[in-house]
C-alpha cells in the first residue's frame, strides 16, 4: 500500500509542509507538469526520488502558455488517475494550485526569455510560449524553493530556457534533465498524444524514424543539407504538416554549419491533424 500524496492548494500551506521538511533537514525536488501523467513524467519523479528526500510535483495547467488559438480549454484532465500514480510513485506533495491562486486578480508581471528562447524554434510557432512557461517555473521555484528540479529532454528548447532563467535569477536551483521516455515504436510520451486518430498514432512513429535516418546519414559522412532533407522527407510523406526540422547546437541551440559544432541535436515540430508533436535526439 502507497502512502497518499499530501495535496496542498494554496500557497501558505505549501510553505507549512516545505518549512517542516527543510527543519528536518530534508532535501527537497520539484517536478513541474501540467497533468495528464504518462510514464515520461513518471521517470522525472523517479529521477527527483533518487536526488531528493521530500519531492514535490506540481499538477498546474497554465493559462499563460497557451495561445488563445490553442488547445487551452481541452487539454487532457486526468486528477484522480494522476493522483494515484503519484502515490504509487511516493510523491510527498501535490502542488495544485487553480488559476486564481497563480494568477490573481491584478497579476501583471511576467518573465521576458531572451537567448535560447528566440533562437527560431519553438519560439517562431508559439511566440507566447516560453513567456508563459518562464513565468510559471519561475513562480513554481519561488513557492517551493526547491534544492532540485527535474525537467525532460523531451521539451528541449524549454529545458534551455528554463536552465537560463534559473541561473540568470540566482533562484538557487540546480536543473536536472532527464531523458524522453518513448513508446515501443519510438514516439514520444506526450499528453498530447490522446488526440492522435487510430490512423494517426499509427504514422506518428515516423517523427522519430525521420530523426534517426538523419542522424545515421550525418555520422555516415553525408552534407548536412542533404541529411537532414531526407528526414524532412520522410516527415512530409508520411502526412505530417512540418513546422520546422532542424539540426542545432545542443547547448545554445544555434544552426549549425560544420559536423564540428558539437554536440549536435535533431530538433522537430510537426502537425498530424489537430495534433501538434514535439521532438529531438542526440546525434
Ligand atoms: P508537461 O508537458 O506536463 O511536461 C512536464 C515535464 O515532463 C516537462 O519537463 C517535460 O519535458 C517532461 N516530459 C514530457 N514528456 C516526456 C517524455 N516522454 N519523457 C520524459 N519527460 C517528458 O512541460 C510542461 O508540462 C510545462 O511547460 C511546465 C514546465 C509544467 C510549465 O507549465
Amino acid at each position: 500500500m502507497s502512502r497518499n500524496p499530501m495535496i496542498v492548494r494554496t500557497v501558505p500551506a505549501l510553505r507549512r509542509a516545505i518549512e517542516g521538511f527543510r527543519r528536518k533537514g530534508a532535501v527537497v525536488a520539484l517536478v513541474p507538469t501540467m497533468g495528464a501523467l504518462h510514464d515520461g513524467h513518471l521517470s522525472l519523479v523517479r529521477v527527483a526520488k533518487r536526488r531528493a528526500d521530500k519531492v514535490i510535483v506540481s499538477i498546474f495547467v497554465n493559462p499563460t502558455q497557451f495561445a488563445p488559438t490553442e488547445d487551452l480549454g481541452s487539454y487532457p484532465r486526468t486528477w484522480k488517475a494522476d493522483v494515484t500514480r503519484l502515490a504509487d510513485e511516493k510523491a510527498d506533495i501535490i502542488w495544485h494550485p487553480d488559476a486564481k491562486i497563480m494568477y490573481p486578480d491584478g497579476f501583471a508581471t511576467r518573465i521576458v526569455t531572451e537567448g535560447p528562447a528566440t533562437v527560431g524554434l519553438e519560439d517562431r510557432f508559439r511566440p507566447h510560449f516560453f513567456g508563459g512557461v518562464a513565468t510559471v517555473v519561475g513562480k513554481l521555484f519561488a513557492q517551493v524553493r526547491p534544492d532540485f528540479a527535474v525537467f525532460g529532454e523531451k521539451d528541449f528548447q524549454q529545458l534551455r530556457v528554463v536552465t537560463r532563467m534559473a541561473a540568470d535569477l540566482d533562484l538557487g536551483v540546480k536543473l536536472i534533465s532527464s531523458k524522453t521516455i518513448r513508446e515501443r515504436d519510438g514516439l514520444a510520451m506526450s499528453s498530447r498524444n490522446v488526440y492522435l486518430s487510430g490512423e494517426e498514432r499509427r504514422i506518428a512513429p515516423e517523427l522519430h524514424r525521420a530523426m534517426k535516418e538523419s542522424a545515421r546519414l550525418l555520422r555516415a559522412g553525408t552534407e548536412i543539407g542533404a541529411a537532414m532533407a531526407a528526414g524532412a522527407e520522410i516527415i512530409k510523406a508520411a502526412g505530417f504538416a512540418l513546422d520546422y526540422f532542424e539540426l542545432r547546437n545542443a547547448e545554445t541551440l544555434a544552426p549549425i554549419t560544420s559536423l564540428k559544432d558539437e554536440p549536435l541535436r535533431i530538433l522537430v515540430a510537426a502537425r498530424l491533424g489537430k495534433t501538434r508533436l514535439i521532438d529531438n535526439i542526440a546525434v
